[in-house]
């Protein structure tokens, strides 16, 4: 009997190891990327609505983007060539994970896909897709979410 209660929690604590580890992983990939994401600002509001101020266009360097908080998500803000922006998801098309800003290119650090930071495009797989786009327009010298 005892030997038995003893295999159950054996496998209880083995189960619960395996799964912290499979939530680490996560937890790890799923936090915004570091870097300039701070000098960006807070999104003005809540949300991923029309509208929301995701970033200060002077807070992203011209042919790079920059990785903000939009509520629950990342979203990847891009000045392509001086004065405009582009955005797009910072879920890597592969399996999900946060991509980083590195200069002109997103890297993603789960399995090394490489994104450009200004059209979302794929550089370097496993990725298969690129970043779906976001809606967004400049207002006032801030990146708005929506057309
Ligand atoms: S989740 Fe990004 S490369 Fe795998």
């Amino acid at each position: 009997m005892d030997t038995e209660i003893s295999r159950r929690g054996a496998l209880a604590v083995g189960a619960a190891g395996a799964g912290a580890i499979v939530v680490a992983g996560c937890g790890a990939s799923s936090k915004p990327a570091g870097g300039p994401t701070g000098s960006a600002g807070p999104p003005s509001t809540a949300g991923s609505g029309s509208g929301t101020r995701l970033a200060s266009l002077s807070a992203i360097p011209v042919g790079e983007g920059i990785v903000v908080k939009d509520g629950d998500s990342a979203v990847v803000v891009a000045q392509p060539t001086r004065g405009a922006a582009a955005a797009f998801s910072a879920k890597c098309t592969h399996m999900g994970c946060t991509v980083k800003a590195a200069g002109k290119e997103l890297h993603c650090p789960c399995h090394g896909s490489k994104y450009s930071a200004t059209t979302g495009a794929v550089l370097h797989g496993p990725a298969p897709r690129p970043l779906p786009k976001i809606a967004v327009h400049v207002d006032g010298g801030s990146v708005v979410a929506g057309a």
